[in-house]
């Protein structure tokens, strides 16, 4: 008899299948740093950036004025670069949407300057190689005219998207322009991009069972164009709140994808919190904060939920108080909750 029964193998075991996508929460940054170097076929992706503050400062819009998510300083931008150069495998793509300011920011991080390779490339500090930017032209939804944005130095109608290479690849169509035209997606959810420019780019980069990747996920487009495209991916947010309703099933047991329910009250702001921890808010509000716990009682001496929120700075606390009333939500909640609730979800403002 065989002494080495422990490593024996099953002739008729079913080989293994690896799931066709994973839906993570996580911080991008540690979510990168756990990955093995070059296992990723295709990066895509949309981080919150800095120049977000600007708009919001400006308040030239009430998508740009709310504040859904927290953002990520430009200073960090640089490790992201090297992240995703570590996990891409050799002669892959990366593609970064953005806009005006923040690609200015990377350029220069990245040491992106008017010097170009024979073939009118031009070299990164991370590795990869910049070909160009990209250009999402936001359209009517007919998509029959582009359709004016914000600002008074000719409409801001596009937004950019950075293009990269690690190594060298062929882009599967050689026909395709940079101008993608679309209309703005109409669902809720923090900066969506539209499903056709993703599928675009991931037509244009990877091949079917292939793995993408997209670490600020938001509602997961560039996973639902994956799948719909025959490859693989991997995504993560730390908020799962907007992730498309399709891709519920994917999330890790007890996160809320408030996409997938609908809100059943109209939406409505809460108060300033320092009007309810002191005390000052109508009955029907206080009864809403304590049914969320955050109105702590006195003899408590652990730090409340609340006076946690108060301690943040007035620009983060708008996108904590969101999220903190996203992540829950039980049957008999009052009403004044729900209304919370579905402003959080909602996106909307007074
Ligand atoms: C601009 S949105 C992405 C939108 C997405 N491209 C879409 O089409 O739906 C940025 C996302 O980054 C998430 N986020 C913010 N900070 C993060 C972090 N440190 N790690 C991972 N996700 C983060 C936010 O929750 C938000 O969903």
């Amino acid at each position: 008899m065989s002494e080495n029964t422990g490593t024996l193998q099953l002739p008729f075991a079913a080989p293994r299948e690896e799931p066709a996508g994973r839906v993570v929460v996580s911080d991008a940054f540690e979510l990168l740093r756990s990955l093995a170097p070059e296992s990723i076929d295709l990066a895509v992706t949309d981080p919150p950036y800095e120049s977000l503050q600007i708009h919001r400062a400006r308040g030239t819009t009430t998508r740009l004025t709310t504040n859904w998510f927290v953002t990520v300083p430009n200073e960090r931008l640089p490790e992201l670069f090297r992240e995703i150069y570590r996990v891409l495998r050799p002669d892959r793509h990366f593609y970064l949407f953005a806009d005006e300011v923040t690609a200015d920011v990377i350029k220069q991080q990245q040491g992106i300057a008017s010097a170009r390779l024979p073939n009118g490339a031009r070299k990164c500090s991370s590795g990869f190689t910049y070909w160009k930017e990209i250009v999402w032209a936001k359209t009517t939804l007919d998509g029959t005219r582009i359709r004016g944005g914000t600002g008074y130095h000719f409409r801001a109608a596009c937004e950019r998207i950075l293009f990269f290479e690690k190594g060298k690849r062929t882009l599967n169509d050689l026909g395709v322009p940079d101008v993608l035209m679309a209309p703005r997606p109409g669902v809720p959810g923090p900066a969506v991009k539209p499903g056709a420019v993703v599928r675009t780019l991931i037509l244009m980069s990877s091949a079917p069972g292939e793995l993408v990747i997209d670490p600020f996920a938001g509602s997961g487009v560039v996973g639902v164009e994956a799948r719909a495209e025959g490859r693989r991916f991997l995504l993560g947010d730390i908020d799962l709140a907007y992730l498309d309703p399709s891709l519920a099933d994917l999330a890790p047991a007890g996160v809320v994808v408030a996409r997938a329910g609908t809100p059943d009250a109209e939406p409505r702001e809460p108060p300033e919190l320092d009007e309810l921890a002191e005390g000052r808010a109508s009955e029907e509000e206080l009864d809403a904060a304590r049914a969320l716990g955050w109105l702590q009682p006195v003899t408590s001496l652990r730090e409340g939920p609340l006076e946690k929120l108060l301690e943040l700075r007035p620009k983060e606390r708008e996108a904590a108080v969101r999220r903190a009333l996203r992540s829950g939500g039980a049957a008999g909640e009052p009403e004044m909750l729900r209304a919370w609730r579905a402003w959080a979800l909602s996106g909307r403002r007074k």
